[in-house]
């Protein structure tokens, strides 16, 4: 029996983000429902702050913060409905809510004068305003509308328009650190995955279609409990591993060619972003070995460093640094590294990042940067973090053409300890011999 998780202590991260937005209200409207044809939906997915502060899962929501009220966490959600139930499954109603999602006040939303009073009312007493200004138009109308109605109530007192912020300024930090029971979703996450991405070495072959693959891998994510994706799955086979967002996966993979892998599973709303390339016919070739032993010495010296203190733009840097060395030992690139670096002469090759914040979402909230977006942050003990430095020899490559139609990138997740860091993605092999033995 596997131990359970730690729960997420949802109130808590409410009570936090209450403290951090003195004299103000916030709102956070549900993830909006998207009409694929007729009465037909795609999958629903909950917006993420919304779920991070309140863990419902359902659409029509709204939430609304009051940092002056008695009852600060207020629900306005869709009310009980015999009918709707029979189709879609349970609705909580405003009094499931108050009992099972800790809402302090909680009413329909049906009829949109519950919302848009509770707002106004609000307002009067708030300095500033917490809203994502630019993801929805009709809620920032009605945001505005009512905005526009509290400053008339107000009379003329000389008051100005409200402040907006946008909540992820807070958000992010909180999502930025994750507590113990967020990193073991990751964790989780993360074992799921690379299992999924072991599975898919041993049974590519040689005349399968990417799309197979791709099938295997949501086999395996949604068989061990994974709720979806966390991004749509890259199955890049040859030259298509070039193509940094490749999601056609309907490509036959071919003898000698290399599979990269960019896939992960999301598991209790966090993800997994794991990368691998591996050889359909169990060996890598002499070139794919070059290029993928170069990339993967930059990608174990980049895991090494990451410790708290350094920066994703240090790992950045000392990726490019490596790499730049290794492209010059292939004969891809000459010059002084130090000249190479400083015209990017790398780019055509390493064109993209070496990681990101990994969380609740793929590329994860939080600043990269200090206060004065001049400072490169430091990684700190909680943080989560990919580590992926990648080659490419795609459409238009120069250098040897032996390379050509090469891509590869190798992608850790990486949780950052007091003392150093903790790899959560080792379940996946990335040792060319430990490969190839899965492969054949
Ligand atoms: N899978 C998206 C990324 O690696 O950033
Ligand atoms: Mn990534
Ligand atoms: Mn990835």
């Amino acid at each position: 029996m596997k131990k359970p998780l730690h729960p997420i202590d949802f109130a808590h991260r409410r009570k936090t983000f209450l403290s951090k937005i003195k004299n103000a209200v916030a709102v956070f409207p549900s993830a909006p429902e998207v009409i694929r044809n007729n009465d037909v939906h795609h999958e629903y997915r909950q917006d993420t702050n919304f779920y991070y502060l309140s863990s419902f899962e359902e659409p029509n929501s709204v939430l609304l913060f009051d940092s002056n009220s008695t009852t600060p966490f207020q629900m306005f959600v869709q009310p009980k409905d015999k009918l709707k139930e029979l189709w879609e499954g349970k609705i909580f109603g405003p009094e499931g809510v108050k009992k099972d999602f800790g809402a302090n006040a909680a009413f329909s939303s049906i009829d949109p004068m519950f919302f848009d009073e509770a707002f106004v009312k609000a307002l009067l007493e708030a300095d500033a305003v917490y809203y994502r200004v630019g993801i929805n138009a009709d809620w920032d109308r009605r945001i505005f509308m009512l905005m526009k109605k509290a400053l008339r109530h107000l009379g003329r007192t000389g008051r100005g328009f409200w402040p907006i912020h946008d909540p992820l300024e807070v958000l992010g930090e909180m999502r930025l650190i994750k507590t113990k029971a967020e990193a073991e979703r990751l964790e989780h996450a993360a074992n799921i995955t690379a299992e999924a991405h072991v599975n898919a070495m041993r049974i590519a072959k040689p005349g399968m279609y990417e799309y197979e693959v791709e099938a295997a891998l949501y086999h395996g994510f949604r068989g061990q409990g994974a709720s979806r994706l966390g991004y749509g799955s890259i199955v890049a086979a040859g030259s298509n591993a070039c193509v940094l967002h490749y999601v056609a996966n309907n490509k036959q993979l071919q003898d000698k060619e290399l599979l990269l892998i960019d896939a992960g599973a999301e598991y209790q709303y966090y993800t997994a972003d794991i990368t691998r390339c591996f050889p359909v016919s169990g060996q890598f070739t002499v070139e794919q070995k070059d290029i993928y032993s170069a990339v993967l010495k930059a990608q174990k010296s980049c895991v090494k460093m990451a410790t708290p203190g350094k920066s994703m733009k240090d790992l950045h840097h000392h990726a490019i640094e490596i790499l730049v060395e290794e492209l010059k030992r292939l004969k891809v690139l000459k010059g002084a590294t130090a000249s190479l670096i400083k015209n990017k002469a790398f780019f055509p090759y390493y064109p993209h990042g070496t990681g990101h914040w990994l969380g609740m979402d793929v590329h994860d909230a939080g600043h990269y940067f200090s206060e004065s977006y001049e400072t490169p942050r430091k990684l700190e003990a909680g943080m989560v973090i990919t580590i992926e430095p990648g080659l490419y020899f795609g459409a238009g490559a120069k250098g040897p053409s032996k390379y050509h139609g090469i891509g590869i990138r190798i992608e850790d997740d990486v949780l950052i300890t007091t003392s150093g860091c903790k790899v959560l993605t080792t379940g996946a092999p990335k040792e060319i011999e430990e490969i190839e033995s899965l492969c054949t």
